[in-house]
């Protein structure tokens, strides 16, 4: 049985994937400091499957901690959540960010070599792709000057990382860059917990759809798009966990130590066909308005999935109705708790 490191594994994406992992027969070990999750994550992965993973509560800017839990357990893969990733935040706090997202690579990567751990799965983001100038974007499109510090943490984290695999020929990394995760495990047992007023759209649309907030701000009605409004590749939490399931059994036999794959569903949808869906799910009248655009939003992205197809046989699942009932049965489930 291969043990894999999941850190930052009570996360949103991250919990997600401890489910697939174990459900594929993978020994799970979660390090997670609780700084955007909650304790009680762990009882719902067991309830999902049946098994209670080695949970440790550990800031992985705290090397000394990290290295011990590394140490203990004979791991053999590790897939790297753990990152503060609120792209505003970002931009009124850069040196937390920096310190925290990059300082914890190292620390991974240090405790890697220091223990001869060879596998590494990196959260990535399609930030580091900016607003690309042709759509769909494939991993041969250039990354551009990333348009957050969270952006620059992840670009500048696939680079540390594919400069350590360059030195080091036995060590193989894959990056995965994410699109807009949504929705949440059919259960509603598990899902986006977002702490404090919702950055994303989905969490505003069904905390707006179940009275915790007012209304949602549509931010920007005059995008050069079919509706006015933003469009971003949407692919389920779900469909995502097991894109690092794909990843993680492509490491081994892959023939270069590092490489990149967009993690999409290869469609795009605007804000109002999100919030169309949502009202043809819910049933419900969604109370929006259309108001300025938000600083730092490209106007639309979404991916050509080709090379993670075909190289790690890999494609999304669940269209866009999945992801948002999904979504709506998780806010309910939380409403009842
Ligand atoms: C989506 C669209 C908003 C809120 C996210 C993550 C980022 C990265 C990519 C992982 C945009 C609009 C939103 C609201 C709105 N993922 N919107 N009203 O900005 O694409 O970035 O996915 O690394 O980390 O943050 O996602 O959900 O914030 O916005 O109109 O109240 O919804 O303008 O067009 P985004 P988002």
């Amino acid at each position: 049985m291969e043990n894999v490191l999941v850190t930052g594994g009570l996360g949103f994406i991250g919990s997600h994937t401890v489910v697939e992992l174990i459900a594929q027969g993978y020994k799970v070990f979660i390090a997670d400091n609780l700084s955007n999750s909650k304790i009680e994550v762990l009882d719902r992965i067991e309830k999902i499957t049946k098994v209670k993973p080695e949970f440790f509560n550990i800031d992985l800017t705290d090397k000394e901690k990290l290295f011990n839990l590394f140490s203990t357990y004979n791991l053999d893969s590790i897939i790297h959540f753990a990152a503060s990733k609120a792209v505003g935040e970002s931009v009124q706090k850069p040196l937390l960010y920096y310190k925290n997202n990059l300082s914890s690579l190292i620390n991974v990567l240090e405790c890697c070599r220091e223990l001869k751990v060879n596998n590494l799965i990196f959260s990535s983001s399609c930030t580091v792709y900016g607003q690309p100038d042709k759509l769909p974007v494939t991993e041969k499109t250039p990354k551009q000057q990333a348009e957050s510090p969270y952006g620059n943490t992840k670009q500048v984290g696939e680079e540390i990382i594919e400069d350590y695999c360059n030195s080091n020929v036995d060590f193989k990394a894959i990056s995965l860059r994410y699109f807009n995760p949504i929705g949440a495990h059919d259960s509603a047992l598990i899902g986006e917990l977002p702490l404090g007023i919702p950055n994303n759209l989905i969490p505003f649309i069904t905390q707006t759809a179940s009275g915790i907030r007012e209304k949602l701000n549509v931010f920007g009605g005059d995008y050069d798009t079919p509706d006015g409004t933003c469009i971003r590749d949407y692919i389920h939490v779900v469909d995502l966990a097991k894109a690092h399931i794909a990843a993680l059994k492509h490491a081994n036999s892959s023939k270069v130590n590092y490489d990149f794959f967009n993690v999409g569903t290869g469609k795009g949808h605007s804000v109002l066909e999100v919030i169309q869906t949502f009202e043809a799910q819910s049933g419900m009248k969604l109370n929006y308005e259309i108001v300025e655009r938000r600083p730092g939003d490209v106007e639309k992205i979404y991916a050509d999935t080709t090379k993670m197809n075909q190289e790690l046989g890999w494609s999304a699942e669940k269209d866009l109705n999945d992801m948002i009932s999904s979504a709506w049965k998780w806010q309910k489930s939380l409403i009842k708790s």
